[in-house]
């Protein structure tokens, strides 16, 4: 689904990101773990085609889109959730919604407004309010929401459980279970190890610009001294 080759990328002309290498398999869900400032956003970013890419190749389903602009990629089929959410606060959750299936290409309509709408009861309660009107589970959630009616082929969120309190972590992690179940690749950042290891086939471990190990979830819980050299505080 998703192939980074040697992935150099940054800030000017600072470089954050050092060749990372990942594969994404259709139908998995992939999580990255590291510590605070490894790159993670960024090479999600990149990804995305939010930075330019310094260096390397980024394939999606055989297209190379290292080149790209952001919203091509979007219409090419990657729902992106940032760190930031980024909703719309003036707008209401409809229009924040409404907004996305526009600009969505042509091609599934499995996911629309109504059907976000079922999948995440809360926010068709709160359908009228403002986006700076919503609590930050609820902005999670239309910001998650807001990249499904895209109709993604690949799913990235980039710490969708920063900040929250736990029952409405548990929520996202019972709607990322679903949206698994349902098939839907996915290419998550986590901080949250027992949240991502739960969830995740692979896992990708990045560490000072790079990706240094990648493997089933289970291998990384059974390996403590992986998880001390590059997970550990
Ligand atoms: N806008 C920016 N301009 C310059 N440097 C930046 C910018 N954003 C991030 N950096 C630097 O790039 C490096 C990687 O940052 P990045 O946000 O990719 O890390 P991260 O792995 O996502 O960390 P976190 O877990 O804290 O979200 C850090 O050293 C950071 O200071
Ligand atoms: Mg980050």
């Amino acid at each position: 689904m998703l192939e980074v080759r040697e992935l150099l990328a940054g800030y000017g002309e600072t470089q954050v990101i050092h060749g990372v290498d990942l594969a994404v398999r259709e139908g998995q869900f992939h999580a990255i773990l590291g510590r605070n400032g490894v790159g993670k956003t960024t090479t999600l970013k990149t990804i995305v085609g939010l930075l330019p890419a310094f260096g390397g190749e980024v394939v999606l389903q055989g297209n190379s889109i290292a080149r790209r602009q952001p919203y091509d990629i979007a219409r090419l089929g990657i729902g992106y959730v940032p760190e930031t959410r980024d909703i719309f606060g003036s707008l209401s959750v409809t229009e924040n919604l409404q907004l996305a299936a526009r600009l969505a290409a042509r091609r599934d309509r499995k996911w629309t407004i109504e059907r976000v709408f079922e999948f995440f009861p809360n926010l068709a309660n709160r359908r009228e309010n403002g986006g700076n009107q919503l609590s930050g589970g609820e902005q999670q959630m239309l910001a998650i929401g807001r990249a499904l009616v895209m109709n993604p082929t690949l799913l990235i969120l980039d710490e969708p459980t920063e900040g929250l309190a736990p029952i409405v972590v548990r929520q996202i992690f019972d709607k990322l279970t679903e949206l698994k179940r349902e098939g839907m690749t996915m290419l998550l950042v986590e901080q949250n190890f027992h949240f991502a290891t739960r969830l995740a086939d692979t896992v990708s471990i990045f560490g000072r610009g790079q990706c240094v190990w990648t493997g089933t979830s289970e291998a990384l819980r059974a390996d403590a001294e992986l998880h001390e050299k590059w997970l550990g505080v």
